[in-house]
């Protein structure tokens, strides 16, 4: 039955609304429904969509967005309505946003920046005879969006019958090549099913796109609303290019087009052009079993520096160079980028596929967002949305970085390599906050500080020892000795002289560190927070290390024995809150004697808590936005006892509400480690189906690329108990009940190392290390030498008794995942 075309009909104007009782709805109107039932089902290697949730657009744009950390495209429909957000990055283009403050203060940033939609080179609509193809309207027959963790691509079919009866197949294929960092390639194909028809593809590029506001300060919207201004346009026979350049942050990009077209009957292919689109124009007429396929090939460039001629020239140079590979050789070509990858970093998980979909889902994401940054950051939403500004945060070091060290090392060592470039702006920040060696940014994109709240930014300065610690990492995972010279030792120097002027001795020697954030952001501006502490002296002793390691250029940054020794002693006198009475740690001082959150009468409405009561409230009551000691625990266990751990960890538990999508991953790892393995893969579920459940309600913004790396550190480092102090590598792997199998495998200084865990035994395998290759490792405390030749199997020992299971606040238990 064909539909109306009238809007004013819209809810009852879509095919299959009115579905019989079983047949399932292809496609389900606005204003019906949030996720009713699971949108993607469960398979190991695909996400798939089969009917089209009008209502939850938004959010399937972040699940399929497509990125290889250079550019990001959201997963949004070909003709690009009806859309949630329509999204296209690069990482680091920027434009410069007002932050207003009602009471403005000393050293307060005077400007943000935020992440630009830019010209948008998706779009092909399609029309059918005289009907344009809008799933709004007529009757969508089928539908399936496929997003490929293998094939590294996002394809959708649907077969769609126009208001006026005319039924067509679309099929289109698009990717973001990871192997030609500068392009994006998309195969439409369309082909009338009934009877012949004319078919108008129209490819275009946009610049400018109207967006549903993003901020309700009229200043900030205004600058947002139309960020690029035009340089240029060339338009030629079939396609062209853009230049455009933002208004106060001066940035230039180019986007250029092509397209390819193949078809057996009668065509004519046109380009036309204005300063914010240009649109490639292909007609045909066509008979049922005939196809017309259109292979759109599309280039980005930007730069601050580069002159209009250059940028253009790299666009041109960038298509000649997918013209020469193909089509058929990028998808090739992006095949076996993804075959290498998943050849050292899948991870099987046997007993609960959901959790296998999602962490592969995750490591895709955490893929895309590093494999070509290149000497760019990681945001906390990778290019998937526009959330958070596109800034990057500690996310980025302290939950993706850890990931790609073990998988895409060269990827990690960008990341902090452009925390190296940014290193002047962190010295001027320290100079202006009155102290010494650099502060890096709470959040950025270019790598000033943006954050307009100073408790929950400024303040969070354990920022500077996440990045030393991720710096410490690489060196001890990779032995990249170059890496260290270049950029490591540097950073772990800056990093440390900070410390060392924000702390203080106290008269007994203690060293503290007063008035800063940790992790947990219901909990600001306070003394001695464990986590930064520990953290710290970690980065304080791994300056002194390094300097030593490489007496020469220390001298060159001016360190001298002096100041290393005076690191070592801030180092060993760091003081540690601990409770006697409770015989707990405080996870900063005083953090025990607090008042107690009232979480019995908190409704579940009243989650996030920060949208819901006052900051003043949650900083003086017991309540904890995220694992802070916890975190502690996990990244330096080493300095607590396994009974304190336990302790700990059941007290925090308690009041840990998990309002930061940052928090689950790491209590899977301490669930595991202190042996609540069932709670440990709860959270784990958790952290792996944040996106895919849009448990956080804002996956519309953008995916939570922290917790999607969580999801491996929940699996890796929680189930399989992997641990990486001091540069040796230690295993304790244990299975909750419903997991009967996990392997994962690491990159260790070049050798991969597999790990196969079943419930009784684990087998060590080394790879690709030659013959005399051996390592070095701990299995549940006992020290195992692998090599080459043979695999290892070992026992797992029996648990040591638990204590009682840990109670978390009123209503903030996760979801059982094995009942
Ligand atoms: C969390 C931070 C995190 C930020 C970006 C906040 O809600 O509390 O820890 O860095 O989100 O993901």
């Amino acid at each position: 039955m064909p539909a109306s075309t009238d809007p004013a009909a819209e809810g009852l104007a879509v095919g299959r609304t009115a579905a019989a009782p079983g047949v399932p709805h292809i496609l389900i109107p606005r204003g019906t429904t949030v996720i009713r039932e699971r949108a993607y089902p469960v398979d190991p290697w695909h996400i798939r969509e089969t009917r089209l949730d009008l209502d939850v657009l938004a959010q399937s744009e972040s699940v399929f967005a497509l990125s290889n950390g250079h550019i990001g495209l959201r997963g949004n429909l070909d003709e690009g309505e009806p859309h949630g957000l329509p999204g296209t990055y690069l990482n680091s283009f920027y434009e410069l946003r007002p932050l207003p403050y009602a009471e403005a203060g000393y050293g307060f940033p005077e400007s943000g920046q935020t992440v630009v939609n830019v010209t948008n080179a998706k779009p092909i609509r399609l029309l059918v005879d005289d009907e344009p193809f809008d799933v709004r309207y007529g009757d969508l027959r089928s539908h399936e969006r496929v997003l490929d963790l293998r094939a590294g691509t996002l394809e959708r079919t649907v077969e769609w019958v126009s208001p006026a009866g005319q039924a067509v197949r679309v099929k289109s294929t698009r990717l973001v090549s990871f192997t030609q960092r500068a392009v994006v390639a998309i195969c439409y194909e369309v082909e009338p099913l009934e009877g012949p028809a004319r078919l108008i593809v129209q490819s275009e590029l946009v610049a400018n796109e109207s967006l549903p506001p993003t901020s309700k300060d009229p200043r900030v919207a205004a600058v947002l609303d139309h960020p690029l201004q035009a340089e240029e346009l060339l338009d030629q026979a079939a396609g062209g290019l853009l230049v455009h350049r933002t208004k106060a942050s001066n940035l230039r990009m180019a986007a250029a087009m092509e397209h390819l077209v193949e078809t057996p009957g009668k065509h004519a292919v046109t380009t036309e052009g204005h300063p914010d689109w240009l649109r490639t124009t292909v007609a045909a007429q066509l008979q049922p079993g005939q196809k017309l396929r259109v292979i759109k090939l599309a280039a980005y460039g930007w730069s601050s520096k580069r002159s209009l001629p250059a940028l253009r020239d790299q666009v041109g140079a960038a298509l000649a160079s997918a013209r020469l590979t193909g089509w058929d050789g990028l998808v090739d070509a992006q095949r076996e980028f993804l075959d290498a990858f998943w050849d050292h970093s899948d991870v099987r998980v046997e007993g609960d596929p959901e959790v296998q979909q999602a962490v592969r889902f995750g490591l895709f994401h955490v893929l895309q967002a590093g494999a070509r940054a290149e000497k760019r950051p990681i945001g906390s939403k990778g290019l998937t949305g526009p959330g958070y500004d596109g800034h990057t945060f500690w996310d980025a070091e302290t939950f993706v970085l850890p990931v790609l060290t073990y998988t895409q090392p060269s990827a990690a060592a960008d990341v902090l390599r452009w925390r190296h470039a940014t290193l002047p702006l962190a010295r001027e920040r320290a100079q202006t906050l009155g102290l010494k060696g650099a502060a890096f940014p709470w959040r950025t994109i270019r790598g000033h500080e943006c954050s307009a709240y100073w408790p929950a930014g400024t303040a969070g300065f354990h920022i500077g020892a996440d990045i030393a610690d991720a710096v410490r990492r690489y060196v001890k995972v990779t032995g990249d000795v170059q890496f260290e010279r270049e950029v490591g030792l540097e950073l772990l120097v800056e990093t440390a002289r900070l410390w060392r002027s924000l702390g203080h001795h106290d008269r007994h020697g203690r060293f503290h560190i007063d008035g800063v954030t940790g992790p947990d952001e219901y909990t600001a501006v306070v003394d001695d927070n464990i986590y930064t502490n520990l953290m710290a002296q970690t980065n304080l002793y791994a300056a002194a290390d390094a300097a030593q390691r490489h007496p020469d250029l220390a001298r060159k940054l001016g360190v001298d024995e002096e100041e290393t020794a005076s690191w070592r002693d801030a180092a060993a006198a760091v003081h540690i809150p601990y409770d006697r009475e409770l015989q707990v740690h405080q996870q900063s001082e005083g953090f025990t004697r607090l008042q107690e959150w009232d979480f019995e009468n908190t409704p579940p409405e009243a989650y996030p808590l920060l949208l819901n009561y006052p900051y003043f409230d949650l900083y003086r009551k017991q309540v904890v936005k995220q694992a802070d000691l916890v975190m502690a625990m996990y990244v330096r266990g080493d300095a607590f006892t396994p009974e304190e751990k336990a302790r700990n960890f059941a007290y925090y538990d308690a009041r840990t509400v998990r309002d930061s999508s940052l928090s689950a991953c790491i209590q899977a790892v301490m669930a595991a480690e202190v042996g609540h393995l069932e709670l440990a893969h709860d959270y784990l579920g958790e952290a792996a189906l944040m996106d895919l459940h849009d448990l956080h309600r804002n996956a519309r913004d953008g995916v939570h690329m922290a917790s999607l790396a969580g999801s491996w550190i929940a699996l890796v480092a929680g189930l399989g108990g992997m641990r990486d102090f001091d540069g040796v590598l230690t295993f304790a792997p244990r299975l909750p009940s419903k997991i009967n199998r996990l392997d994962f495998a690491l990159l260790w200084r070049g050798l991969r190392v597999r790990v196969d865990v079943s419930a009784e035994e684990v087998t060590y395998t080394l790879r690709n290390g030659g013959g005399s290759a051996r390592l070095d490792i701990i299995h549940h405390g006992e020290p195992v030498t692998i090599t080459q030749v043979k695999p290892v199997t070992l026992k797992i020992p029996p648990a040591p008794p638990k204590g009682p299971a840990p109670q978390q606040p009123d209503g903030r238990a996760p979801v059982r995942r094995a009942v």
